[in-house]
């Protein structure tokens, strides 16, 4: 076993981007496997938490990339811009359906919500925000401050921006359309954000009779809806974009993760014009935005996804993912059922201990690597790349559940083990 003392990044990556909850330092990818420096294999049923839709070892988006640097990699916009970036856009801003559309480009998913949060403001002249309770939607000044989780907020002074209240859920939708209206009656809301489906908080469906009522309710006040398609856009739950499960267009968007296939940094906001460019003079601009290289590797991802057909690939895995998980976990009793939609599963595990974090770490045993979120950590994150085959998947599923039974027969064991956890509520 090689020695992994020279990758203890502890000492030199600040707390707060070193969570490392695995221990495991990676060295070199192979499709849908991970290999690690002492050369285990894991089947990735994670890809990156979503990040890598095609999975490893492409070569289109690798050439994408380079044959764009080898004319130029990029041209700082605030002066200039590339065909490339042109082309992107226009190819982007077709999958969102939405009318005369605009877009406003980023590196990360966090800076996507801001620009989407300023737009707000700008447009409707108001000021705060409406977000969900257990939501997840970054980690820049504002979009941590509009986290659905305290614990992340910790010793931080935040803008006081925003008012949470529950994810609409069948069960609470008729009371949170209730709490949103009393909040919109103030006048001072600018928007409502929400995950088309909740993602970090354990993986929630939004009742459709809500989705029927918000936008209407909201315009009725001078606010608008956003939608944070970072973990549930780019084909992920079976339609390129998730609000398209529900037959519903918001006025704004913000994609990332997905968004560069994972081989380039790529953030986007996106939505109707007149709000899109309610911003002026560089109150979205960054220096590398609409980076060219990005772009053409952006450009690239979206067309791979329309012509390898992932999306037909995604229903169809999701399918036997979720039946090969409720056949085969029926009997264990810290099951509770399968969450999600397309390859955005979450298997929800009875319990009120993280008991997700110790049962990734027995996945890794088995050589499958899986995450863990949810308000107590104790629902297993299955995201594979979208492309993925139906052997590969179920290989990985396989190994899962020997992982779940693994804990569940060992249980007094491991119980005396600290769980680690991710986010704290
Ligand atoms: C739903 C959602 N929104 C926003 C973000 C923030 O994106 P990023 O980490 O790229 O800034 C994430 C990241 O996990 C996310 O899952």
């Amino acid at each position: 076993m090689k020695n992994i003392k020279p990758y203890n990044r502890n000492k030199y990556i600040g707390r707060s981007q070193n969570l490392d909850l695995y221990g495991v330092v990676i060295e070199r990818a192979r499709k849908n496997y991970l290999i690690d420096i002492n050369g285990k294999e894991y089947i990735d049923m994670l890809s990156s938490a979503s990040s890598l839709p095609l999975g490893y070892e492409r070569k289109d988006l690798v050439k994408a990339y380079s044959d764009q640097c080898k004319k130029v990699p990029h041209t700082c916009t605030v002066y200039t811009y590339t065909p490339i970036v042109e082309k992107y856009v226009k190819r982007l801003i077709k999958t969102s359906k939405i009318k005369n559309a605009k877009v406003l480009l980023g590196a990360f998913g966090s800076d996507s919500i801001d620009a989407a949060f300023k737009c707000a403001q700008a447009y409707t002249g108001k000021k705060k925000f409406i977000a969900f309770k257990k939501a997840y939607h970054g980690g820049t000044f504002l979009s941590l401050a509009s986290n659905g989780f305290d614990g992340i907020k910790k010793n931080l002074y935040l803008p006081d921006l925003f008012k949470h209240v529950n994810y609409p859920t069948s069960e609470h939708y008729k009371k949170t359309l209730l709490d949103i209206e009393k909040i919109l009656k103030k006048g001072n809301t600018a928007a409502l954000i929400m995950e088309t489906i909740l993602g970090d908080g354990g993986i929630f469906m939004p009742s459709p009779e809500f989705y029927k009522n918000i936008k209407k309710l909201l315009h009725k006040y001078g606010a608008i809806l956003i939608f944070d398609e970072i973990q549930t856009g780019m084909g992920r739950t079976g339609t390129f974009w998730g609000y398209e499960q529900f037959k519903i267009k918001p006025d704004l968007f913000c994609s990332a993760k997905g968004l560069g296939g994972g081989y380039a940094v790529l953030s986007a906001c996106i939505g109707r014009a007149e709000i899109i460019d309610s911003l002026t003079n560089c109150q979205n601009a960054f220096t590398l935005s609409a980076h060219s290289a990005s772009c053409a590797v952006g450009l690239r991802v979206i067309n791979a996804i329309y012509e390898e057909k992932v999306m037909e690939n995604v229903k169809k895995v999701s399918n036997l993912l979720r039946d090969f998980f409720e056949k085969n976990l029926k009997d264990s009793k810290i099951f509770l059922e399968v969450r999600g939609k397309g390859l955005m599963l979450g298997i929800a595990l009875r319990s009120d201990k993280s008991i997700g974090s110790y049962i990734g770490k027995l996945c890794l045993k088995e050589g499958v690597y899986v995450g863990y979120y949810g308000e107590n950590n104790n629902v297993l994150r299955i995201h594979p790349a979208l492309n993925i085959d139906s052997k590969t998947a179920l290989e990985g599923a396989k190994r899962i559940v020997r992982a779940v039974k693994l804990f569940e027969n060992n249980q007094e064991k491991y119980s005396k083990d600290t769980f680690l956890s991710f986010f704290t509520s």
